[in-house]
């Protein structure tokens, strides 16, 4: 191939058109999860204030446990997703360290969205106690109950919960500052109506 055809060639890929918004499945498994989180976390605050004789406590631990679970399952299949498809590139408009920032921010997002199922796995197995997804199957056990195991999981867990606040605070007002301040509609990549030119609106 000649310099000149070669040059055309990238030229041609470097301007393929790239999607606008994320598909329409991480779009839903994004909003899942998002709401998912914000039903685990207030729904912790309140069963961890319980007395330990309240008669509700275990339903309340199981409900916990059930939608947590749930999270660590649609995070798995998005990962799968996303690594098996294409996302919209970060708006040139939005400067390069705000842009590494996001993908930083991102990444520790998804180790979240892995670390606290997990460690609240570990935390109940190792502590011996069975977990009954939503009341309707007992979830396998990987561990057979170990009190060392169960320890540095539920201190795992119990720090992991304010990277957890902190990461999601920093990701909503994010997105609030790039939509209100910066006028670059982050938002409509992940609702499905920002369109390729959006960003030079
Ligand atoms: C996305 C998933 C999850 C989030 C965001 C989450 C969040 C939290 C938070 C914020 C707390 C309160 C921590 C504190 O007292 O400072 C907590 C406690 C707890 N979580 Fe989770 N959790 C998740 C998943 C799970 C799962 C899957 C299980 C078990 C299967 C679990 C078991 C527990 C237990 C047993 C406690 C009480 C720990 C204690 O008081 O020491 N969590 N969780
Ligand atoms: C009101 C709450 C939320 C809003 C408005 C929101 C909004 C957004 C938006 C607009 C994006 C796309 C950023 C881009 O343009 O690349 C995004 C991405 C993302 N959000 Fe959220 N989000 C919220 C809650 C959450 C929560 C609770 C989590 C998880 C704990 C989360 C995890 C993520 C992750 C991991 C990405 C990166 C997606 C990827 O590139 O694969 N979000 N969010």
């Amino acid at each position: 191939m000649s310099e000149s055809s070669r040059t055309a060639a990238s030229a041609a890929v470097s301007t393929l058109p790239r999607p606008a918004t994320y598909s329409a499945a991480l779009r839903l498994l994004h909003w899942l999860s998002a709401l998912c989180m914000f039903i685990v976390i207030p729904l912790a605050w309140y069963m961890t204030e319980l007395d330990r004789h309240d008669p509700h406590r275990v339903m309340w631990f199981t409900l916990h446990k059930s939608i947590g679970l749930t999270v660590l399952v649609l995070t798995l299949i998005r990962i799968f997703t996303r690594l098996s498809g294409t996302v919209p590139a970060l708006p040139a408009r939005i400067p390069a360290i705000e842009r590494a920032l996001a993908h930083i921010g991102h990444g520790l997002l998804y180790l979240i969205l892995l670390g606290m199922p997990i460690s609240g796995y570990l935390n109940s197995y190792a502590g011996g106690h069975p977990i009954d997804w939503f009341w309707l199957f007992q979830v396998p056990a990987m561990t057979s109950p170990d009190r060392p195991l169960a320890h540095l999981a539920g201190q795992t867990h119990r720090l992991l919960a304010w990277a957890t606040y902190a990461l999601i605070a920093g990701h909503v007002l994010a997105v609030v500052y790039h939509q209100l301040v910066q006028r670059v509609d982050v938002l409509g990549r992940m609702t499905g109506r920002a369109t390729p030119d959006a960003e030079n609106k």
